[in-house]
């Protein structure tokens, strides 16, 4: 048998007999840690063989100096001890000799119990017997953690020679299938059970259908991440590729000026934009910079242009891009160069940058969805029926466009859904018809069309996750929890009030 099993067996023994434990401290001369006894009592408890609960008390141990005393008998005792009877008594300096620095403190004591008294330079005894009282008083504490007089105790713990201490202990009863046959029990079934036919008779361990289980182990994807991929996987049904965009860092020529997005915007103003300390400046632009520069300055194509002396130095400014549709334009600047021309559906999913004071719902980087369709029949149609199948491969089926204004579309809609939570329209996202003013310069030809629209990812994914603060999605002070905790799937695709819900 175990220690632990021994204990447990004993404890079963002991209620046999008695019935009960009114206090385990008392078990076995109170030498038992009650630790070691909690942990036989919680097994007992398990199996239903003991009830226990807990018994607090407050009891007393001696200090150091207190055992000491204890052992040795007090200071003004010993001294008295010392002392012989008779008219002789002892000196002051052999009572030092003998007792060190006790014989001081003794002295003081013994004087005042007037058990001792000075005679010229010596000591004499004036009773003939003491009693070391604080001997008697300390056996008693060390005997029951206690003092039946409380001035006592008040007293002990004054001179330091006693301390207080808690202590847990327990009373036990019989539990519901008490038994004292403490038989091991069986947690596996094994091969040589089955061999030997012992697992006909063995005693196997109930099973606990309550216990909460091991998380389960392995990595975590981040919300971002189960929505970012719900959005590839729309995209992929629809026969969409997905563009490289690696490049967080671009020149204004390709995040700006080839977008026909002037230089005096205000995007491409500091407070709006994070420019690039070093590299400062793009070495070159490609050769077409010509066409890009004229168009803003002259128009063509049947526009006027914006009319301003373009600036070549302005556009090699490197910036973080502020959209992905600084990427796209730059693969609808290698598709140019096919002949003939193939129609493309390309999407991206990836980061970008802006120099916004960050709260509850904005931060200086985020995720952008766009989505590009290039052909040669295309039409305001297609991109009004696309978002219709696009979202609603999301969930979404009420839509609503709404006249806006981007420098490189033309007609541009803004996309609205019902949100049956808000129980009003929200906005959900940008697109438009590319302007030929940003097409033809990009090299693309005149019967080309391209529709491309654009929205976050971090505003579906904090709606869908319930997430109000984006700072608990991204950023240093997520909590890694958080990613862990939060469904692996979600079952919210058909229920059109919840689905891809976006906020105010
Ligand atoms: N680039 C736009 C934005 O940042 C989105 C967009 C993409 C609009 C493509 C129209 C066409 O909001």
């Amino acid at each position: 048998l175990s220690m632990a099993t021994e204990l447990q067996q004993n404890i079963l023994l002991f209620l046999s007999q008695s019935g009960s434990i009114a206090n385990t401290a008392a078990l076995e001369d109170g030498k038992l840690d009650q630790q070691i006894v909690f942990s036989a009592l919680k097994s007992l408890e398990s199996r239903a063989f003991v009830e226990f609960s807990a018994i607090e008390q407050e009891s007393w141990l001696l200090t150091e100096e207190g055992s000491q005393i204890m052992e040795n008998g007090s200071h003004e005792v010993r001294v008295f001890n010392q002392v012989p009877e008779g008219e002789d008594g002892i000196s002051i300096a052999d009572l030092t000799s003998k007792l060190g620095a006790i014989a001081k403190i003794g002295q003081g004591k013994a004087f005042k119990n007037s058990w001792i008294s000075k005679k010229g330079d010596r000591l004499i005894r004036t009773v003939s017997s003491v009693e070391d009282v604080t001997k008697t008083q300390l056996e008693e504490i060390k005997a029951t953690g206690n003092h039946t007089d409380s001035s006592i105790i008040k007293e002990l713990k004054r001179r330091k020679l006693i301390d207080k201490v808690k202590q847990i202990s327990y009373s036990v009863t019989k539990g519901e299938k008490f038994s004292t046959s403490l038989e091991k029990q069986e947690t596996d079934l094994t091969t040589e059970m089955i061999q030997s036919g012992s697992w006909k008779t063995a005693n196997f361990k109930e099973y606990n259908f309550n216990a909460a289980g091991l998380p389960t182990k392995g990595g975590h994807f981040h919300p971002l991440l189960k929505v970012r991929e719900e959005i590839q996987q729309a995209f992929f049904e629809m026969g969409f590729e997905e563009m490289a965009t690696s490049n967080y860092v671009e020149s204004s020529f390709w995040n700006f000026d080839a977008l026909y997005i002037p230089q005096q915007h205000p995007a491409r103003e500091a407070q709006d934009t994070f420019f690039i300390k070093d590299p400062a400046k793009a070495t070159e632009l490609p050769d077409f910079y010509k066409e890009v520069q004229k168009v803003h300055e002259e128009g063509g194509y049947g526009s006027i242009g914006y009319r301003y002396p373009w600036s070549y130095e302005e556009s090699t400014r490197m910036v973080l891009r502020t959209h992905t549709t600084a990427v796209s334009g730059a693969i609808l600047n290698t598709l140019s160069k096919m002949k003939p021309f193939e129609s493309a559906k390309l999407f991206s999913i990836d980061r970008v940058f802006r120099n916004e004071a960050v709260d509850a719902t904005h931060l200086a980087e985020f995720h952008q969805v766009e989505g590009v369709i290039a052909g040669r029949d295309i039409s305001l149609g297609t991109l009004i029926s696309f978002l219709d199948t696009f979202f609603g491969k999301m969930g979404i089926k009420k839509l609503q466009f709404k006249p806006a204004y981007n420098p490189y579309t033309e007609p541009s809609l803004e996309v609205f859904s019902w949100h049956e939570g808000f129980q009003k329209w929200v906005e959900i996202g940008n697109s438009g018809i590319f302007r030929p003013e940003m097409l033809r310069p990009l090299g693309l030809d005149p019967g080309v069309r391209v529709i491309g629209f654009g929205l976050s990812l971090e505003r579906p994914t904090m709606i869908k996750y319930g997430i109000d603060n984006i700072r608990a999605l991204v950023g240093h002070k997520i909590d890694l929890n958080m990613v862990e905790n939060n469904p692996i799937c979600r079952l919210d695709k058909t229920a059109s009030s919840t689905a891809f819900e976006y906020a105010k």
